[in-house]
């Protein structure tokens, strides 16, 4: 499986403290089957102002430490990218980095309140060719009352990821309602760990998609952690990708699929 969201870095942002717990992390997701992970450290201005460069660097230096311990995690970079004004310009001009240099990139929305200017961030970041993967909606606190903006964001090409423990009950009632609601949409692209620690933000993909299963089957629960995480890593046209069963080729939700609730938004 292919986890493209992890803070796994050590002593880069609030997730892994120091090295023994990213290499103990390591571990963890080898052993729940994952085989590539990307390594997104937040950037958050003036939390958490990681560049590029530091990212890179911090990477380098843990693979030679999975390396020396025989941890064979094949690793890339991104980061859980905080959205900002100046969000496009960044990642035009290389201050904010996508994920494994390619067209793909996590959209952090902030959590307590919504985003202002949502369906525009998503357009200018397509237009410039840029596909955002809007990070984890289901745990956002404003998501309630604003799921249209979430469901016009796909169509217009953005993609969703949701935590794998969402689903599995880890983040409460509310973020498995939503999660659940989602994938009865089938308006998910992928999902991802987002961990942060060994013990309370452990990175574990395989119970999301065991649980993804009941709404989507096997076969599309098996893209959700392989097939598109994988397109991303290796930059693919989105156009080239299997979307998810709600939605047609381009991302526009597909009349002939609608499903359950979606069908009230779009009728
Ligand atoms: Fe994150």
């Amino acid at each position: 499986m292919y986890d493209l969201h992890c803070h796994i870095l050590p002593n880069i942002d609030d997730g892994a403290d120091d090295l023994s717990v990213a290499l103990k992390m390591a571990q963890i997701a080898l052993g729940d089957g994952i085989t590539h992970l990307a390594c997104t450290p937040h950037i958050y201005p003036g939390l958490f102002d990681n560049t590029p460069e530091d990212i890179a660097a911090a990477l380098q230096s843990f693979r030679k430490e999975l390396d020396a311990q025989g941890i064979d995690l094949e690793l890339a970079y991104g980061a859980d990218i905080q959205v900002v004004p100046e969000l496009v310009e960044n990642l035009r001009c290389g201050a904010f980095p996508t994920l494994n240099q390619s067209r793909y990139f996590l959209f952090e929305p902030p959590h307590h309140v919504p985003l202002v200017n949502f369906d525009r961030f998503v357009s200018d970041a397509l237009s410039a060719g840029f596909v955002p993967v809007i990070t984890h909606p289901e745990r956002l606190n404003w998501i309630r009352g604003h799921y249209r903006e979430f469901v016009s964001a796909v169509q217009a090409g953005a993609w969703i990821q949701l935590t794998a423990g969402s689903l599995s009950g880890r983040f409460g009632r509310a973020a498995r309602y939503w999660s659940e609601k989602m994938m009865g949409d089938g308006i998910v692209h992928l999902l991802a760990t987002d961990g942060h620690n060994c013990n309370s933000r452990p990175p574990l993909l395989a119970e999301g998609e065991l649980m993804a299963q009941k709404y989507v089957g096997k076969e599309e629960a098996a893209r959700l952690v392989l097939d598109r995480p994988r397109s991303a890593w290796e930059n693919a046209d989105p156009e080239s990708i299997p979307p998810p069963p709600g939605c047609s080729q381009r991302g526009k939700i597909d009349s002939g699929k609608k499903q359950g609730f979606l069908r009230r938004w779009l009728s």
